[in-house]
């Protein structure tokens, strides 16, 4: 059996950069590519993130495509302040890295999913840790490849705690609830990576400083980047003791499942005030045989850690 193959689809903030690096240094999987979201910050400028990213760590030939700009019931999006707090204006924390002299895809970022799930079928899985906007276009595009994808395994959404953003809802979901329900409701087969357990897996300085005595380029910007975002927390007052690995979290669980506790639930999202962007069950499908979401409610968070530090210090070591 090949390996299987994972495609990003990133607001290519802090965690999110995490989350690549988490992708690169896994061997059990190949990234083949990542696809750009807008949230933490404006699309193209987190597609340059990526290429940098890439480049950083000593990748120069996985691709990396563009993706919506906005959501699909709004025809702009601007970056929230609370977004820019937590990652800097340039989403890395204002630290700067090299640039990368690589273009992105020519091809568009939902072809790219649709093509891959035609390619790769049950072998694909496709880590949306942004908005769900690139994911539900392309099911709408082509409705045949939700039942092609391997699996779907998203950061987003809250079931068992309120939201980051609003009483209710999470960031991600809520930058786009209409596409977020529509995957949801799709025949997708998806595990929720929310807030319930990424909360309960912290970095704090301790860790950073372990990657700055690596000092390397590489260890030395992640080191600086993730101080960036600790600080924001600790600036935030969120009671947590360190910084949520939200994205890599999703990330790990695409390869190791058993890192997680799921229940199996047909999930909604409400997209009408007082509760929009609230993960919750759909009521109309509580009595369907079979669920397509497993949601996330605990995890097996000293293992996660200490196999997030060997992975990237050890690709850190060699960048
Ligand atoms: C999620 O929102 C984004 O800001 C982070 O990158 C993460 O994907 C957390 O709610
Ligand atoms: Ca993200």
């Amino acid at each position: 059996m090949g390996r299987k193959k994972m495609i990003l689809d990133l607001d290519t903030g802090i965690d999110d950069a995490l989350a690549i690096a988490y992708a690169l240094a896994s061997t059990e999987i190949d990234l083949i590519g990542i696809v750009g979201s807008y949230g933490n910050l404006q699309m193209l400028a987190g597609v340059q993130n990526s290429l940098n990213l890439l480049n950083l760590l000593g990748e120069s030939n996985i691709p990396v495509y563009l993706g919506e700009k906005h959501s699909i019931t709004t025809q702009s999006f601007d970056t929230l302040e609370i977004s820019q707090e937590i990652h800097g204006m340039n989403g890395l924390g204002d630290i700067k890295i090299p640039k990368s002299s690589r273009p992105y895809a020519s091809e568009s970022g939902i072809d790219f999913i649709i093509d891959s799930a035609h390619e790769f079928q049950s072998d694909l899985i496709i880590v949306p840790t942004g908005p769900l906007t690139n994911l539900s276009l392309a099911i709408k595009k082509d409705p045949k490849i939700e039942t092609l994808i391997g699996k779907v395994v998203l950061m987003g959404g809250a079931l068992t705690i309120p939201g980051n953003v609003t009483a209710v809802a999470e960031a991600n979901i809520n930058q786009d609830p209409e596409a977020a329900n529509e995957v949801f409701q799709s025949k997708l087969p998806i595990t929720m990576v929310g807030l319930d357990v990424t909360l309960k897996t912290l970095l704090t300085k301790k860790e950073t400083e372990l990657w700055r005595e690596i000092d390397s380029p590489s260890s030395r910007a992640f080191a600086d980047i993730v101080d960036y975002y600790i600080n924001a927390y600790a600036n935030l007052k969120t009671n947590l003791d360190g910084c949520a690995l939200h994205d890599p979290l999703a990330v790990a669980v695409a390869i190791d499942a058993s890192l997680v506790t799921t229940l199996p639930i047909n999930m909604k999202v409400d997209t009408e005030a007082p509760f929009s962007g609230r993960t919750i069950g759909d009521e109309t499908r509580l009595n369907s045989n079979q669920a397509t979401t497993v949601v996330a409610v605990a995890v097996e968070t000293e293992r996660f850690l200490s196999t997030f530090m060997t992975r990237l210090s050890t690709l850190f070591s060699k960048n």
